[in-house]
């Protein structure tokens, strides 16, 4: 696989507005704990424990999946059932551990039921994934399947630009199928196996890049998160 292969998303209809990040946290900690004290929306009501997410304050990778299932709930961490195996797996493929990158939610607290999060409750926790993102300032965010992509250019179709990327400011903004799709539809293992070495290469263009203007094609810069 070589660079040709790696796409760009053109032509994002909607512009989520850009969204206050709050200052009063400055650590990963710090926003753990606001977190773990949360109850800004319905959710608070039903976890065992918060999942703040987790990962080096100064990781280049940012994963950002869905919302914490049982497992995660019961455990306080993200991505430790099923799916999280497999995004190990996929991490191995190109040597990298779950250590060295940041993974957290959309959402901080479990779902009833592992159902679909509700606009409110991700508007709710909106704030402490923005200042995640502030406080570990990734170079490449890694949208993880619908959810966490509605969020990061709306009204674009996973499955037409999952394995592609874009700029956002000076990070690349990458698209990938929820790894639990493929424990649900064996056939999209090989595409998101795919999806994670073309993320590899769009780390190295981000790595590279000393400004993104300076990219050929780069499209308009929208504000996403
Ligand atoms: N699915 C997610 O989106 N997040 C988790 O933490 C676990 C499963």
């Amino acid at each position: 696989m070589n660079k040709a292969h790696l796409t760009q998303w053109g032509g994002c209809a909607i512009i989520t507005p850009k969204m206050t990040v709050p200052d009063q946290w400055n650590t990963l900690e710090e926003v753990a704990r606001g977190v773990n004290t949360c109850t800004g929306c319905r959710l608070s009501q039903g976890r065992t424990r918060g999942v703040p997410g987790e990962g080096p304050a100064n990781a280049r990778i940012f994963f950002v999946g869905e919302a914490p299932g049982w497992h995660e709930d019961q455990q306080g961490r993200p991505f430790v059932g099923p799916a999280g195996r497999f995004l190990e797996e996929l991490l191995e493929l190109v040597e990298l551990t779950r250590e060295q990158v940041f993974i957290g939610n959309l959402l901080k607290s479990r779902p009833p039921g592992n159902r679909d999060p509700l606009p409110d409750e991700i508007d709710a926790c909106r704030r402490y994934l923005d200042a995640q993102l502030r406080i570990v300032n990734p170079k490449v965010v890694v949208a993880l399947g619908r959810h966490s992509l509605a969020r990061l250019c709306p009204g674009q179709p996973i499955g037409k630009i999952h394995g592609t990327w874009r700029w956002e400011g000076d990070r690349i903004h990458f698209a990938m199928y929820h790894p639990a799709a493929a424990l649900h539809q064996q056939s999209l293992k090989k595409v998101i196996q795919e999806d994670m070495l073309k993320l590899h290469l769009a780390l190295e263009a981000a790595e590279k890049a000393e400004k993104p203007e300076d990219q050929p094609g780069s499209p308009q810069q929208l504000s996403l998160f």
